[in-house]
């Protein structure tokens, strides 16, 4: 019988546990001995699994965060600590290991499949940050969550007459921000991909206020910068009151959504498939509403394309 060890790395996204069940059920559907591995590559590093059943991923389906848990691993940086985790993988005889996290934890499975490891990367991020795929888990149960958010802040907003700036997550990339703008209708979306002016934002701030509109919504994504200070900026020059919402760790948080789920349950038994056939250093991805696979070197090394066209459609629509 083979062996194949699972576990979640970096920060969590929706749908992770949906991608663990998965994983999980594939392998023992096909006689696979299934171990779950705490903590990412840290509970690696310390030898910090257990076998699965079916009845270890029973009831996850639509639960929030990992069951597995996660951690960023500095250890697993240092010879030493990959050493270890090595070791580990030798003495529970893992004929596989599948990963569900971002870039730094495919970056991981990059450097287990050099020495000979062989490893599947399942893309489990908000941030929808990875150039290879249309989608990774977690992104679109992130936005509907952005988009809940919006609506509430503007009806407050339309009730005060004020405008208000949004942060939401996603590091450098801008693709929370421009979906959950478009779908929640914001006047400006802030991105770090496209130069901004503070100027255009308060124009069209005045242009709304001007023909009676009594809320305004700016969605501001991290990786811009400081939003207090835009914030501010805005006040300052409109003379409208400005707050400032910073949606933080919610867009981590609660039951994935369906599209999620069924990306992760796609994803997850592909992962099992690919490493029954022999298969290492994969990535898997979304592409044209196919599950895709290819090289994690690859992958990597792709330049996300920002979606101009989407962008330029919300700032026509918010006219
Ligand atoms: O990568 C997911 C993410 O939530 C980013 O959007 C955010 O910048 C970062 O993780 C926060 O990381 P941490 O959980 O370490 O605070």
């Amino acid at each position: 019988m083979k062996t194949i060890g699972v576990l979640t790395s970096g920060g969590d996204a929706p749908g992770m546990n949906a991608a663990i069940r998965a994983v999980v059920r594939a392998g023992i559907y096909n006689n696979v001995r299934m171990l779950g591995i705490q903590q990412g590559y840290q509970g690696l590093i310390n030898g910090d699994l257990d076998d699965m059943d079916v009845s270890s991923v029973a009831d996850i389906l639509h639960r929030g965060g990992t069951i597995l848990r996660t951690a960023r691993s500095e250890e697993f940086m240092t010879p030493e600590g990959f050493r270890k985790a090595l070791n580990v993988i030798d003495v529970y005889n893992m004929d596989g290991l599948v990963v569900l996290g971002g870039d730094g934890s495919f970056k991981g499975a990059r450097e287990l499949a050099k020495v000979g490891v062989n490893t599947i990367g399942i893309p489990c991020t908000i941030d929808n940050d990875l150039a290879y795929t249309d989608y990774t888990i977690g992104f679109m149960t992130a936005v509907e969550t952005a988009v809940d958010a919006i609506g509430k802040i503007r009806d407050t907003s339309s009730a005060h007459g004020r405008a208000n700036v949004i942060e939401v997550m996603g590091r450098h990339c801008g693709d929370i921000a421009l979906y959950a703008g478009v779908a929640g209708g914001a006047e400006s979306i802030v991105v770090p991909e496209k130069d901004f002016d503070v100027e255009e934002i308060c124009q069209r701030l005045l242009k709304g206020r001007n023909r009676g509109k009594l809320h305004h919504i700016i969605v501001f994504a991290e990786g811009v910068g400081n939003a207090y200070e835009l914030t501010k900026e805005i006040e300052e020059k409109t003379g409208i009151e400005t707050k400032l919402t910073v949606l933080g760790y919610i867009q981590r948080g609660g039951s994935a959504s369906s599209f999620d789920r069924i990306l992760a349950s796609r994803m997850g038994m592909r992962a099992v498939e690919l490493l029954l056939d022999g298969k290492s250093n994969r990535a898997l991805g979304f592409k044209c509403n196919e599950i895709v696979d290819v090289d994690i070197n690859e992958a990597l090394s792709m330049k996300k394309n920002f979606e101009d066209d989407l962008y330029e459609t919300a700032k026509v629509l918010s006219i």
